[in-house]
């Protein structure tokens, strides 16, 4: 039965009940709208609403009623409530009779919908970073086991200068840490409880917001009922945060697909994360890859999608806040699913070395060695470049690497070129000369891979 009645002699009419009603999807919140209520309960007793044999009662049919709904042992698909509000209040007062109809006393479904959603968005959070952490060790496992493996690092995708692998799965690591740090950001500032708020102007019983606030496991009351039951930034930012990891997920996908194809060939996913081809038998596609670069688009949509709806808004509720909803609990659900296709298709790559090296040692990615080379023989840096890219125009004329090129031929290009050019011309020289911090030298790559596996655990 509708929770606002009174007022009307008419019926809704089926397609309005159908666009207003949001069991369908609220019904994720039942665990939190029951807590909530069970904490509400216990500050009516504080306030003189409930006897302490009420409160017990209804504590005691709604710590059944959470059971039953933590265990998934509720079909809410089979109830005609509105939202998960009316669910639980009709449920208890078909348990409890009028007792159930004092729950809602100097409560609003405004306060109450933003304090279970945000009690809802907060353990998503904790369960997105456990995700996050697990494809941060992913990449930290797979840089381990592939350790010496020497991949052509690009600019505009084109062989720019040679890196580790690992180094690679170190740049996303530093981006999945960020991930990381926007969730505990987010946790910190959207810590707080609206309950006791109203449905907008604050509520008249004596209610303790600070005893409310602490026993939600929020640090404190929200400060203005008219922004408390208002207030979706807390939603936004949930969708920023997917978005900002699923853009990060999905240019991962978009190297390794890529590092994956035949033109490439420097790696092999695993049997477990590609599929094949209903028509061409030879096909091994990486489609798992490919859905987390396009799940980013709903994602991102999500995010465009309520900010749209938010910024016309008037102060306070307006059902349009109700919107909220679906699209959050879509973007948590494929930022989880990503994160752990993820972290399979990190357990499962395995790198061709080989070619990966000739790769890196292709496509003149030492030139900017040769130009340091002169740099070191004292020749000022700009004109060492354009010794270097002369040397690189002879190599491609005469179908040559670098450090194949006859030390006749670059030594017309610039006197000062020596046989020691070669060593300086090296692969595993030229990662050498990079093990300044952040460098891609292997001394550094080593000891960040190990820092970060330290630190692992604390995030
Ligand atoms: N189902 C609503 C929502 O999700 C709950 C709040 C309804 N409040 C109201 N005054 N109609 O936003």
């Amino acid at each position: 039965m509708a929770l606002w009645g009174g007022r009307f002699a008419g019926d809704t009419s089926a397609m309005f009940k159908r666009v207003n009603d949001s069991l369908p999807f609220d019904q994720v919140m039942a665990s939190e709208d029951i807590f909530g209520s069970i904490v509400w309960s216990r500050a009516l007793a504080e306030a003189g609403v409930l006897t302490s044999e009420e409160q017990a009662d209804i504590e005691s049919a709604l710590s059944v009623l959470k059971a039953q709904a933590d265990a998934g042992e509720i079909d809410f698909d089979q109830s005609s409530e509105e939202d998960i509000h009316s669910f639980v209040e009709a449920w208890l007062t078909d348990k409890l009779g009028d007792l159930g109809r004092k729950l809602h006393t100097g409560r609003s479904r405004n306060d109450q919908v933003a304090t279970d959603f945000r009690l809802w968005v907060k353990q998503q959070l904790l369960g997105l970073k456990s995700d996050v952490v697990a494809m941060i060790d992913a990449l930290l496992q797979c840089a381990s086991r592939n350790a010496d493996v020497i991949i052509p690092g690009y600019t505009h995708l084109q062989r720019a200068q040679p890196v580790y692998f690992a180094h690679w799965c170190l740049a996303y690591v530093e981006m999945l840490k960020r991930d990381v740090s926007r969730i505990d950001d987010l946790t910190a500032r959207m810590n707080q409880s609206p309950l006791g708020c109203g449905a907008l102007a604050g509520t008249t019983f004596a209610v303790d917001r600070y005893k409310i606030a602490d026993q939600l496991g929020f640090d404190s009351p929200c400060l203005n009922s008219l922004d408390a039951v208002s207030d979706r930034d807390f939603v936004l930012e949930l969708l920023f945060v997917a978005s900002t990891g699923m853009m990060h997920l999905s240019r991962l996908s978009e190297d390794l697909i890529f590092y994956n194809s035949g033109e490439a060939g420097f790696l092999v996913l695993g049997d477990d994360v590609t599929s094949g081809s209903s028509l061409m038998p030879q096909k091994k596609n990486p489609d798992a890859l490919e859905l987390m670069r396009g799940k980013c688009g709903r994602v991102f949509g999500h995010l465009q999608a309520l900010l749209v709806t938010m910024k016309g808004l008037p102060l306070a509720y307006n059902k349009d806040m109700q919107e909220d909803k679906e699209g959050a609990i879509d973007a948590v659900s494929q930022y989880h699913i990503c994160l752990r296709i993820g972290v399979e298709v990190m357990q499962s790559l395995a790198l061709n070395a080989d070619k990966c090296r000739l790769a890196a040692q292709q496509g003149y990615a030492n030139a900017t060695e040769l130009a340091d080379y002169l740099v070191e023989k004292g020749v000022p840096f700009r004109n060492a470049h354009d010794f270097a890219g002369q040397a690189v125009v002879m190599a491609i004329a005469e179908k040559s690497a670098l450090e194949d090129l006859p030390i006749a031929h670059l030594q017309s290009i610039h006197p000062e070129i020596n046989e020691d050019v070669y060593d300086w011309l090296q692969l595993e020289a030229v990662l050498e000369k990079r093990n300044q911090l952040g460098g891609t030298g292997h001394k550094q790559v080593t000891q960040a891979l190990y820092l970060e596996l330290e630190k692992l655990d604390k995030l």
